[in-house]
């Protein structure tokens, strides 16, 4: 029976979804929130069958094979997996499931946000209030116009075509670049580009939403850059290590790129400390999920995944 069964639950999680984990299982909750390490993790679970983890939760090769027997199930409360190897998992038995789809509009929304803010000087004029405005003038932070430009999605999943739903709102004109070229009905008259080197010259304004793998790893180069129209705006919502810090702080400073907007980051929480030289970057704490609407889906549906699993039937979101 479900009620009788022991998970680990490695960080506080919104209440909504501590309290019905509570009233199913034997959870171990994480009340103070400290960061669990690997040693942490390996001892919190003995006699535990499921593990709930976050993005914050090392589970490498090494890790999943040093978990005690009796870890059945691995249910993350995201829809990225990067930090999983589902290979070892896989070895060891290991079921693992992620919280896909419900994420969607919340992190389109960021992308959204990030787009305006960068583009229309956003943390330029919050600086500037902060440190005591004088007035109005007709030269003021001026801004790039977002309608009527073009927007260069990589990645057209869910996320993908939920942020050009919101940018086609404001008149821009989509474009992207994607494994597979989308149908009629998805593409919703965006253009379809076969290779990223299509695509780039075309991006007045370039938002990634591509999954973290070998092939994605600093896609967004010093050589891509330079593929770039003459400064665009490039938002990153994915993955931090999808772009390269050094070659986009060398645009931002130079000019090259007049703006990003970045909730992700390579090493995060630790960012290149380049950015905070940026006036031109708009910089969010990896918030794009960060609505109590998402927080409480993604926790429900990382339950609903383990009481499939425990009540014997396939999890419905399940990746190894
Ligand atoms: C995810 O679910 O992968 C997100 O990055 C968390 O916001």
């Amino acid at each position: 029976m479900s009620e009788q069964q022991k998970i680990l639950i490695t960080r506080k999680l919104p209440d909504a979804v501590t309290q019905r984990a509570l009233a199913t299982y034997q959870a171990e909750i994480n009340a103070a929130d400290n960061p669990y390490g690997t040693d942490d993790m390996l001892v919190r679970t003995q006699g535990a069958s499921g593990l709930l983890c976050t993005i914050t939760n090392d589970l490498s090769r090494d890790v999943i094979m040093a978990l005690p027997e009796c870890v059945r199930i691995i249910a993350t409360f995201s829809v990225g997996f990067e930090h999983i190897d589902l290979g070892a998992a896989k070895e060891r038995g290991i079921v693992v499931t992620n919280t896909p789809g419900v994420l969607t509009d919340a992190t389109a929304d960021i992308a959204l946000l990030l787009m305006l803010g960068a583009a229309r000087r956003a943390p330029e004029g919050s600086r500037m209030i902060a440190e005591g405005w004088t007035g109005w003038t007709p030269t003021q932070l001026m801004g790039i116009e977002i309608s009527g430009k073009r927007l260069g999605i990589v990645g057209m999943g869910d996320i993908g075509r939920a942020v050009a739903a919101r940018a086609r709102a404001f008149g821009m004109r989509i474009h992207y670049y994607n494994r597979n070229r989308l149908t009629t009905d998805l593409e919703q008259g965006a253009i379809f580009h076969e290779t990223l080197e299509s695509l780039l010259p075309v991006s007045d304004f370039l938002s990634l939403h591509c999954p973290l793998n070998d092939q994605t790893r600093h896609l967004l180069n010093a050589q891509r850059i330079a593929l770039l129209p003459d400064r665009p705006v490039v938002i990153n919502t994915a993955r931090g290590p999808v772009v390269d810090d050094a070659a986009l702080i060398a645009a931002l400073k130079s000019g090259r790129v007049a703006a990003a907007g970045l909730d992700v980051f390579e090493g995060e929480p630790d960012i290149a400390p380049g950015y905070h030289d940026c006036p031109n970057a708009f910089i969010l704490p990896h918030l794009g999920s960060a609505t109590v609407e998402t927080r409480n889906a993604m926790g429900f549906t990382a339950l609903d995944n383990m009481d499939a699993f425990f009540a014997g039937k396939e999890p419905p979101n399940r990746i190894a």
